[in-house]
């Protein structure tokens, strides 16, 4: 298998080249029948991952936790759950995927922990050293300090009965929120992570990294503008010296890939955090692209816009083009699956499913492929608020129906199948077996009732599935550093079907073209691309011309890639 992982010079490091597999483990592979995925269940799909082609492997949190938001809610940092397993189930997967050459990447979640953990134990008690661990406010029962909400809903702080003050969560009132401005909470986490470094992990990916800096006096938001406070919290005042410090203190001189979660984050806020003058992260995960359906908040969606999704896009290729690096995603395990939202996932699945890995192994950046992704998993029927296992919707339905927006279920149903994050969360689908050969239990959350027709054991004997060609995907995407490297540039920004851009490095050239519509369509290629020589190197449509025609005729949701012939020697080859 060809792997880029070998890694190269500053210029080139291996996690620009890599394509990263994104794991939630509670819903991945259960080895024990408790319902519950595990480390044991992931080892064992080892060579699934290696086959695949994938560099590397996000772990979603595995520590020791309540599991109040399926453990981005930690109480130990240095445990697995142990529905997860233990250490040595730990090690076992880092020695398969690294004897295959895979790489692993942890969840680190600091600008919280659970109540559960000892330090907000002991906080709560005002023991010595750790009263000030955490955002504490002294006041009246019934008079929260500000009125920041929490990204969950609901206030974002809550009063403890024990201390007798409030504590701020910008999350569930189960994950309060750390207090950075003590040393000795960052030296605490620093030592953690250096733990976890020695154990031999090889980047992590930091949980909403830029909310860990508040403004100080912790004023009023302004209750206009979105989610309130979100101005105090969001790459708040002091985020890129504490970046800078754990950098400094714990991250120089690895080859590690660290990319932070930055809700928020504008092009020049990241320009900040990534690039050769930045705070030392790899990258960000940027959301203005999955925030482009949102109305006033997450459950209130309309279409995609096209021509606004290329747009921005276009803005963060070009942003980070020269400083910097982008991460390309379209799904994770907090948003609905791709397929059902930028995609069709009834008619054009399969067909649309490619053309979105299409857009993601094709873009400047590193791909991240979501769990099922690349199988076409789709959003998922909720029949019942009961199947809702996730606290983010369960606050939402109760809320809706509370505050009298929504009479019962049923009026939010639609909203909710469309949102939800339990839509990521449902158990991959492996075979037509029973639960799709997830367990051998009972899932904790019900499995996607599609598994028969979707699943793994189907799409691996199927030269046309949905794996097959992200297989080729990312096999081209090892091949060619125009894929990886080249300058992006968009064509056509109006269409509002077709996205369609060039990519450049030295003398090579490529040309792809997405017909993002149900609808056939066809595309006058733009006077400035230069047809000549570009080859048709995958497309997910049977009949497409092996070289560029002065207008394509495209199916709905037909993608193609049109490539110059690799030169030799190549950048970073
Ligand atoms: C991040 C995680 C999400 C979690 C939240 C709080 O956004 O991706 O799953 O609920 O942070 O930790």
């Amino acid at each position: 298998m060809s792997r880029r992982n070998a890694g190269g010079d500053d210029d080139h490091p291996w996690w620009k080249e890599a394509v990263v597999y994104q794991v939630y483990p509670k819903s991945f592979n259960d080895s024990d029948g408790d319902g519950i995925g595990d480390l044991a269940g992931l080892a064992r799909r080892a060579d699934y991952l290696d086959d695949l082609g994938v560099d590397a492997v996000w772990l979603c949190p595995v520590y020791g936790s309540p599991m109040a938001d399926n453990g981005y809610d930690i109480s130990d940092y240095r445990s697995i759950h142990p529905a997860y397993g233990d250490m040595d189930d730990w090690r076992q997967v880092r020695d398969v995927l690294h004897e295959r050459d895979i790489r692993l990447v942890m969840d680190l979640v600091v600008n919280h922990t659970s109540d559960e953990h000892e330090w907000f134990r002991r906080s709560r008690r005002e023991e010595d050293g750790y009263a000030d661990y955490y955002h504490w406010w002294e006041g009246e029962p019934d008079e929260p300090p500000n009125n920041w909400e929490s990204i969950f809903g609901g206030p974002a702080w809550s009063y403890d009965e024990a201390r007798g003050e409030w504590y701020l969560h910008l999350f569930d009132e189960k994950q309060p929120d750390l207090n950075w401005r003590n040393s000795a909470v960052r030296e605490d986490v620093h030592g953690m992570m250096q733990w976890w470094l020695d154990e031999g992990v090889d980047g992590f990916r930091m949980d909403v990294i830029n909310l860990i800096s508040k403004t100080e006096g912790l004023p009023d938001g302004d209750p206009e503008a979105g989610l309130t406070g979100a101005e105090h919290f969001m790459n708040g005042p002091r985020v890129h010296d504490r970046l800078r410090e754990m950098h400094d203190r714990v991250l120089d001189d690895r080859d590690l890939l660290v990319v932070g979660e930055t809700p928020g984050a504008s092009v020049a806020d990241a320009r900040e955090y990534v690039g050769p003058n930045g705070d030392g992260l790899s990258m960000v995960f940027q959301f203005e692209h999955v925030t482009v359906d949102h109305g006033d908040d997450k459950w209130t969606t309309a279409d995609v816009p096209l021509a606004e999704f290329k747009e921005i896009i276009a803005k963060w290729q070009a942003g980070l083009a020269d400083e910097g690096w982008n991460s390309v995603y379209l799904s994770n395990h907090d948003q609905p699956r791709m397929v059902s939202r930028f995609g069709d996932d009834g008619e054009y699945r399969r067909k649309s499913a490619k053309l979105l890995g299409t857009l993601t192994h094709t873009l400047q950046g590193t791909p991240f492929v979501y769990q099922g992704e690349e199988i076409g998993m789709t959003n998922a029927p909720f029949e019942s608020p009961d199947e809702l296992r996730d606290v983010e919707a369960k606050n939402y339905v109760e809320r809706a129906v509370e505050h009298g927006e929504a009479d019962c279920y049923e009026d939010v149903r639609e909203t909710v199948e469309a949102t939800a994050r339990d839509n990521a969360r449902t158990p991959m689908q492996w075979s037509d077996d029973t639960h799709a050969g997830f367990t051998d239990g009972e899932p904790w959350i019900e499995c996607n009732p599609n598994y028969a027709e979707v699943n793994v054991e189907r799409a691996r004997s199927d030269p046309d599935s949905v794996l097959s060609y992200y297989r080729e995907l990312i096999a081209l995407r090892h091949e060619r550093d125009l894929l990886v490297y080249g300058e992006f540039e968009l064509l056509a920004p109006d269409d509002p079907d077709v996205f369609a851009y060039s990519r450049r490095l030295d003398g090579e050239r490529g040309l792809i073209v997405l017909n993002v519509a149900a609808d056939a369509t066809s595309f006058d290629v733009p006077a400035e691309v230069d047809r000549d020589g570009l080859e048709l190197v995958i497309a997910n449509a049977d009949d497409a011309p092996a070289t560029v025609p002065a207008t394509l005729d495209l199916d709905p949701y037909e993608a193609r890639v049109y490539l110059t012939p690799s030169q030799e020697g190549g950048v970073g080859r």
